[in-house]
């Protein structure tokens, strides 16, 4: 046990950087809320049963399946199309206030339109919303998690301006038929990653590479969908159902690298301008970044109850001569001009995937508080991948850390109401697919019951949930996990 504190001590000693290190037993705020999160095409499987039609997901993953690092779809996953019991059953064991989950496009509207519902798809959510309301967990509800009918996709996806009203549709429908109990509503997963990954590179479906043209349709009408869902919902739901309704943004810290020489901590031109002027020069008739009317502003303006935070890693950024032509031109890497790169010290455990960077976490929401003028956030993912195995003290260690720095930022000010682990439950990791697992469950792909079995961490979690503290002294063992909710 001395062993462990002094390594987790001095692991924390090192990666601590611009803010002090503290005591432990670290009391979370009155009424502060708890939950994890998954997302349709990661865990439900049942890919093609009970009426479901195809997504981009899908399709990608059947017509090119070595695309994905170990050639696996979601045909499958965790299978919890089947096992909500068994989830409800976890988050009950966990104590969960709230359980974070997306809902599947093309399982509730098979043609992508409102002209026909799946009552299959619509049974299959209520059933998993009313076995969590029984235990008190609230249903957090993504509309959007990436997966989008195939069929709208060939319309061209994100960057058809018609989404705008595809999208509003389809929202509309599920406030009409889940608004009554859900009461926490995101509308897009991480606009950027859909976009940036999707449509300027090869990093998610539809992996379309357009670069530096496909990422900016596709981010000016994902906006605008959100702020019509807002709007729908705000307009036609919020008097009678009472819920609230935002954006999750997936944000990064970058920290300026003063070694490699960075000066472009402020920006001397309005990004709109500089990317019409590199446009121009580059032989465009007219600006690759998609301009937004005034009142498409006035528009998109104020909609989002909270903020909606995903974080997970820090880069260290610089400008030097050495950056300007070295991405494709045009990019969006190359409209950015700068360099990011990450240190080899911040990474613990097997995986690569998620860096060990407390401070770059601390940091962000402090600026966050500064520069928004300290909005409510709920952080609704963050989380550490590994290899597997249940011995996962690398987990533990990462989220005693990020917690902790949260913590931080709390005591300073920051109006942090609700954290969220990635994830409940190992699941598909998109182009990895089951390479990396995020869960504080362990699912055992090769069993085609898909046991899952609660890992070191999902015992600290636990504890955390119970104590609302966050005690660096508590020691995590593997024991019979409980239902302690009094059911
Ligand atoms: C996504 C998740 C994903 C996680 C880990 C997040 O950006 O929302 O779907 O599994 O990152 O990569």
């Amino acid at each position: 046990m001395s062993r462990y504190i002094i390594l987790l001590l001095s692991f924390y000693a090192a990666v601590c950087h611009g803010h002090k290190l503290r005591q432990n037993g670290r009391q979370f705020p009155e009424g502060f809320l708890f939950g994890a999160a998954t997302a349709s095409y990661q865990v439900e499987g049942a890919w093609n049963e009970d009426g479901k039609s195809e997504n981009i997901w899908d399709h990608m993953t059947h017509n090119d399946p070595c695309i994905i690092k170990d050639c696996s779809n979601g045909d499958i996953a965790a299978d919890s199309y089947h096992k909500y019991q068994r989830d409800v059953e976890m988050m009950r064991e966990l104590g969960l206030d709230f359980y974070r989950f997306s809902i599947s496009w093309s399982r509730i509207m098979p043609t992508s339109f409102p002209d026909q519902i799946n009552q299959a798809g619509v049974d299959y959510y209520n059933n998993l919303i009313n076995e969590m309301l029984k235990y008190n967990i609230e249903p957090m509800v993504t509309l959007y998690h990436w997966d989008l009918p195939q069929k709208l996709q060939e319309l061209g996806g994100w960057a058809n301006p018609h989404i705008v009203d595809w999208y509003g549709d389809y929202a509309r429908t599920m406030f009409q038929l889940f608004g009554d109990r859900v009461k926490y509503w995101i509308t897009i997963n991480e606009p950027y990653q859909v976009c940036y990954q999707g449509y300027g590179d090869v990093l998610k479906a539809p992996r379309l590479n357009l670069k530096g043209i496909g990422e900016y349709m596709c981010g000016k009408n994902i906006l605008l969908a959100h702020a019509r869902a807002y709007h729908i919902y705000d307009e036609e739901f919020r008097p009678s159902q009472g819920g609230i309704i935002f954006i999750s943004y997936s944000a990064q810290w970058y920290e300026p690298d003063t070694e490699k020489r960075y000066r472009c901590c402020r920006r001397s031109q309005p990004v709109h301008e500089k990317v019409a002027a590199k446009s121009a020069a580059q032989g465009f008739a007219r600006s690759r970044l998609v301009e937004l009317s005034p009142e498409e502003v006035e528009y998109i303006r104020g909609t989002s109850d909270i903020f909606g935070l995903n974080h997970y890693v820090s880069f260290l950024v610089y400008r030097n001569e050495s950056v300007y032509g070295s991405y494709d031109i045009p990019s969006f890497s190359d409209d950015l001009e700068v360099g990011l790169y990450q240190k080899n010290e911040w990474l613990i455990g097997e995986s690569d995937f998620t860096k060990v960077v407390p401070w770059g976490f601390y940091n962000l929401l402090t600026k966050i508080r500064e520069d928004y003028n300290n909005p409510t956030i709920f952080i609704t993912e963050n989380g550490f991948a590994s290899r597997g195995g249940l011995n996962d003290d690398d987990r533990i260690t990462y989220y005693r850390l990020y917690l902790d720095a949260m913590l931080d930022a709390i005591a300073e000010g920051s109006d942090i109401r609700a954290y969220t682990t990635w994830s409940l439950m190992d699941n598909y990791e998109w182009m990895y697919g089951y390479t990396e697992r995020f869960g504080l469950y362990e699912i055992n792909y090769n069993d085609p019951e898909r046991p899952r079995t609660p890992r070191k961490s999902a015992f600290m979690y636990k504890e955390i949930l119970r104590s609302r503290t966050l005690d660096f002294n508590f020691v995590p063992e593997i024991t019979t996990m409980t239902i302690d909710d009094g059911h």
